[in-house]
């Protein structure tokens, strides 16, 4: 079982999200516990105060440090490894690579930083700093739920079909093929052919020509990752000629 601590000062954020579809089940199926902890709980003054103003002057509030150090030292268990997030646009990008080395650790605790600032001391605590992307969002909680959700996906057993994330792209690097279901014409769209012949190496053979395309079409900085045999050289090579006969790939 996987454990994620989230230390947030909005809790309430994290409820619709966490309880619908694969990740309700995970819960339900003890293949991940997810506490989301609000850091207000632990302030130690009369109005619980979690931020303030910066030193030095400035807009917007700071988070304080003691509140989100308490909540750390509180959830960060004793045994097992776990690994201390924050998300914050200053952090190294996430990516499918970095989900799966997540996914292999006992114990995440993610903390949601606003992003007008988080007290520098804070970092101190903190294992790694992780961006889900090149923009701003206003806090790190919408963060925390894309990595939560990645991540989690990839618990053995959490998706219903043990094959489907590896099966996904991304995991070989390639983008998915495209999927079809009823009905097979639908206002002069019709199903590709193939898709309804039942021959089953023919629609892998299909399928992978398709990932390869769309990749080169959509995102050919993947390519120049991926592990290509010499058949998918030869595939995409006719591709390229498709697209553009006059030029030299
Ligand atoms: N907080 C605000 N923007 C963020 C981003 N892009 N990634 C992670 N945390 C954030």
């Amino acid at each position: 079982m996987m454990r994620f601590d989230v230390l947030t000062l909005f809790p309430n954020m994290f409820s619709s999200p966490l309880n619908e579809s694969i990740l309700k089940r995970a819960q339900e199926e003890n293949l991940i516990a997810i506490k989301v902890h609000d850091i207000r709980d632990f302030t130690s003054d009369k109005h619980h105060t979690a931020d303030d103003y910066p030193y030095g002057g400035g807009r917007g509030m700071v988070m304080k440090p003691e509140p989100i150090i308490m909540a750390i030292g509180k959830v960060r268990p004793r045994i097992g490894e776990s690994r201390v997030i924050l998300l914050t646009p200053q952090g190294k990008r996430f990516d499918q690579k970095y989900a799966v080395g997540l996914s292999k650790l006992s114990c995440l605790i993610i903390i949601c930083g606003k992003y007008e600032g988080i007290d520098e001391r804070v970092r101190e605590y903190v294992d790694e700093e992780i961006s889900i992307g090149d923009y701003i969002l206003s806090g790190g909680e919408l963060a925390a739920m894309v990595l939560l959700d990645a991540v989690a996906r990839l618990i053995p057993g959490v998706l219903g079909n043990p094959e489907s994330a590896e099966d996904e792209s991304f995991f070989n690097r390639l983008l998915e093929y495209p999927q079809y279901t009823r009905p097979r014409k639908y206002n002069g769209l019709d199903v590709p052919e193939v898709l309804l012949s039942g021959n089953h190496q023919a629609i892998n053979k299909w399928r992978h020509a398709q990932s390869l395309r769309r990749t080169l079409e959509r995102r050919p900085d993947l390519l120049e990752e991926a592990e290509l045999s010499d058949e998918d050289l030869r595939i995409l090579s006719e591709i390229k000629q498709e697209l553009d006969p006059g030029k030299r790939w």
